[in-house]
Parts: structure tokens; sequence; C-alpha cells
């Protein structure tokens, strides 16, 4: 055991676990208030559970083996979006690729996916640092003991970002607040539950939508193309995705995208690639705030490599804990901790026949905690990730997902979490405002309830 590590390792909060399955009422109602809390402790273990709620056949996969064969084997018959999803993110998105499939989604993906590949990484990190010691410089400007909500510090960070790399480094903060606000608006306001569809109700069913819901969706596709427009006025010199993605070809043709699939395509790059990492960003700052052996070794590992200054690419390989604390920090809580299928066509789960219709879900939520996985599993112990221990099952930590649909930023999205926390971290203590109760919530993406409040100061 490393010097100074306390013996009891540090077990950061999960809701209660109620003790046997819920009756569907108790289901319904807690899922709606949080999904998360109606898992019993049982299934934490289980390699597949079959069951039906009401109209709808579920399978959820827990094993390395039933994820490979819903995600890579079958991904053919289960490669679309559950109709909660299509539903909460499809006024939003529209076809964009996150929730299309087909021969559509292949079209798109082959455009969007070299745009946010690893071998952007050189071109994009500078932005990372970039915005990261701004943060850090302003945070170590503020009178010492300021109180903010780090959930939404990291959710402005990850959004100047990802203007800064997606749209352009020419945009500034100020359309990055904009859309952050509108996002966080339309999740509190998108139903994840959305009764009609776990009911197992046609697609065509319409789905009640409010006022406020179609303002914050008009509030975010204004600010896209505003961007948009701004880069493609702009002419040649600015280097920006957008651009990139402008410029490529659809598949098979000599054409760019029509201007509509490039606006969905935009909000999906924005909207994947800033809330997810915000999340992991806020869940970690948590953590260290509340286990102070990690927040020694990471302080160690950073004053030895940075000494103060901001982190950037060429750093990663020499900041092995920094990854280690952002991997772990992912698998307890995994930004995005349901992934949702719908099958299409006949398929076979665990020797099972699996008709079209089925929800096939993968819940890292559930996978990473498997005790039969994990030794430990609800405690935070980085050192799982370090180099020279044993990696984990690629099938059993999948926080980017798996198979044909895994998230194409997932280079991009590990390099940026480590290069902030980094750079933040380094240069502030945290402590989390007393009396503050941090309770993992799951909507869209799992966040730390509706907003992190800590204290910030300058290291002395
Ligand atoms: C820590 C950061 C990130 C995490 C944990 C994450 C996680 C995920 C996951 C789990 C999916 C699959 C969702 C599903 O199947 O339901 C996904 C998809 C996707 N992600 Fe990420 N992501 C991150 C950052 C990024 C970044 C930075 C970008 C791009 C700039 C990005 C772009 C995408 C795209 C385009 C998809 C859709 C892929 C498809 O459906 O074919 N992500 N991401």
């Amino acid at each position: 055991m490393p010097e100074g590590r306390a013996a009891a390792p540090y077990v950061p909060p999960f809701p209660p676990r109620p003790p046997r399955r819920l009756k569907l009422g108790q289901l319904v109602a807690a899922g709606r208030r949080n999904w998360l809390a109606v898992w019993p402790a049982g299934a934490f273990n289980r390699d597949v559970i079959f069951t039906r709620i009401l109209f709808r056949d579920i399978v959820v996969c827990n094993s390395p083996e039933t994820v490979a064969e819903a995600f890579v084997e079958q991904h053919e018959a289960f490669q679309r979006k559950s109709p909660q999803h299509r539903h909460a993110l499809a006024p939003l998105l529209g076809d964009g690729l996150f929730v299309s499939d087909g021969p559509l989604w292949r079209e798109r993906r082959r455009v969007v996916a070299p745009v946010t590949h690893a071998s952007r990484l050189p071109e994009l990190a500078p932005a990372i640092t970039e915005a990261a010691a701004e943060r850090a410089a302003a945070w170590r400007a503020l009178p010492p003991g300021t109180a903010l909500d780090v959930l939404e510090e990291m959710g402005r960070l990850t959004a100047e970002i990802i203007c800064r790399t997606i749209f352009g480094r020419a945009l500034g903060a100020e359309a990055a607040a904009d859309v952050v606000a509108a996002f966080a608006e339309y999740q509190a306001l998108v139903d994840q539950t959305d009764l009609i569809s776990l009911l197992g109700l046609p697609d065509w069913i319409p789905r009640p939508r409010n006022a406020r819901l179609r303002a914050a969706v008009g509030r975010i596709h204004a600010v896209v193309d505003r961007l948009i427009a701004d880069i493609l006025a702009r002419g040649a010199g600015e280097a920006s995705l957008i651009r990139a993605m402008a410029e490529a070809k659809v598949p098979g043709t000599d054409r760019p995208m029509d201007a509509r699939a490039f606006r969905n395509e935009a909000i999906v790059l924005f909207m994947a690639g800033h809330e997810t990492t915000a999340n992991v960003l806020a869940w970690a700052c948590f953590i260290l705030s509340q286990d102070s052996a990690s927040a020694a070794r990471l302080r160690a590992e950073l004053d030895a490599v940075l000494g103060g200054r901001a982190a950037t690419l060429e750093d990663l390989p020499r900041l092995p804990f920094a990854r280690a604390v952002i991997e772990e920090t992912m698998r307890l809580y995994p930004p995005v901790p349901l992934l949702s299928r719908q099958a299409i066509a006949p398929g076979r789960i665990a020797g099972r026949e699996v008709k079209p219709g089925t929800m096939v879900l993968v819940a890292p939520w559930l996978l990473h905690r498997k005790p039969a996985l994990w030794e430990n599993a609800d405690a935070f112990l980085p050192d799982r990730f370090l180099p020279g221990a044993a990696r984990p099952h690629r099938h059993a930590y999948i926080p980017f997902s798996v198979g044909p649909r895994v998230c194409t930023g997932q280079h991009l999205g590990l390099a940026e979490a480590v290069l902030c926390l980094a750079t933040l971290f380094g240069g502030v203590e945290m402590e989390l405002v007393p009396g503050t109760e941090v309770k993992p919530v799951a909507r869209l993406t799992l966040r730390p309830g509706a907003a992190l409040p800590m204290r910030v100061r300058p290291r002395a």
C-alpha cells in the first residue's frame, strides 16, 4: 500500500438499493425520480436479465459476453436507439447520427468520425490547454474561499473547449454559455422515462412537448446556426472541425452533406462532446474533495510534472495517476449510465431468442459495479487503472460504449478530461461547501445532482 494511503478506501455515494425487485407502480415512480435507484442489490451480479414491463420485452445485458453479443456481434439487429432515447433527443438532433440507424447512420458516421478521431488530437489539444489555463487563472484570481458551482463551471469550460475545437477558436465563451444554459434547460424538461414508450405504444403517438422545450431547442438551433454561418463566412485560414465536415464528401458521392444534416451533426458534436466530459470532471473534483489520500497522490504527480503550469498533450504520458483518477471516476459514474437499443430484427442473447421490438439495455451503471468483475466494486480505487495493473476486459469497462456505435470522440474526451483536471487541480484547493449532499442523478447523463457547490482557494 502506498505511503499515506488510508486503510479503508473511499466509497462515494450511490442510491440505496432496494432489497428486492420493485412492483410496477413503485418502479415507475422511482424510475421517474432517478432510475439509478430502481436496481435491487442482486441485479448488479446478474449476467443477463430478461423481463417484461406491460407490453415491452426488455433484456439487460450485464456481462462482457452478453454485451459483446448485443453491441458487437449483433449490431445489425440491435443498432437502433430505444424509443425513449430517440424521443428525448430527436427534437434537438433531428436525424443526427446519435439517434439515427441503418444506411443514414452509416453515411453520417463516415463523415463525422474522422472529424473527431484521435489523429486530430495534436491539432485540438492546444485549445484544450488554453481554455483550461484561462479557467484555472480565473479561479485563482477569486477571493480565497469563493463558492462556485463546479458542475456549471465544468459545463462552461467544456463548452468553451468544444467551441474552440469544433467551431474554431475565434468564437467566444459567450455563445458557449448560452448553449450550456439552453441544454441544461432542455435536459430538465425532457422526460427520460417517457411513459408512452415504456408502455410499448407506437412511435407515431405524439409525445407531449411544451412551449419551454421548443424554446430551449430554438435557442440551441439559433446559436449553432450562428456559429456555422460565422465559420463558413470566414473563408480559409481558420481551422475548425465544422469546416472539415463541410468539406468532406458524403461517401460514394462527390457532394457534401446538405445544410440541415450539417446543422444536426454539429449539434450532435456539441451535445455529445461537452456534457459528458463536464460531468466526469465535476465528479472527479467531488471525489478528490472527499478522498484526501487520492488528492495528495494527484497533487504530488502534478507538482512533479507540471510545477504549476497548464498541462499539454505532451505531458499526458507522464500523468498516469491523473488519467487513472479520470478512468476510475468514469467507472463509478459513467457519464452515459444507460445504453439503450430496440431490436429491429430477431437475435439471440445468452442462448435465448430476442424478438423485434425488444428493448436491449446495457447499463454501465450496473456493469461497472458488478462485484463479480470488480473487487470492492463501489470503492474508488484509481490504482486499478495505473500502468502495470491488469486492464479490465474490453467489454466490462465501457464508458464510451463498444462496437460500431462506440463514441467517435473517445480519445478526445479522455485526453480533454485528464488535461483539464491536471490544469485546474494543480492550482487550487477545493472543498465541498459544508452541508451539501451529493447524490448521483441520471437523466440523459449522470450528474452529481443539480449543482456542485465547492469553495476554491489558490494553493499556497
Ligand atoms: C468523457 C467524455 C465522453 C464520454 C464518456 C462519451 C460517451 C459516449 C457514449 C457512451 C456514446 C454511445 C451512446 C449510446 O450508444 O447510446 C457516445 C457516442 C458518441 N460520442 Fe461520445 N463521449 C465523450 C466525449 C465525446 C466527444 C468529446 C465527442 C466529440 C467531439 C463525442 C462524440 C460522440 C458521437 C458523435 C457519438 C455518436 C456515435 C454513434 O452513434 O455512432 N463524444 N459517447
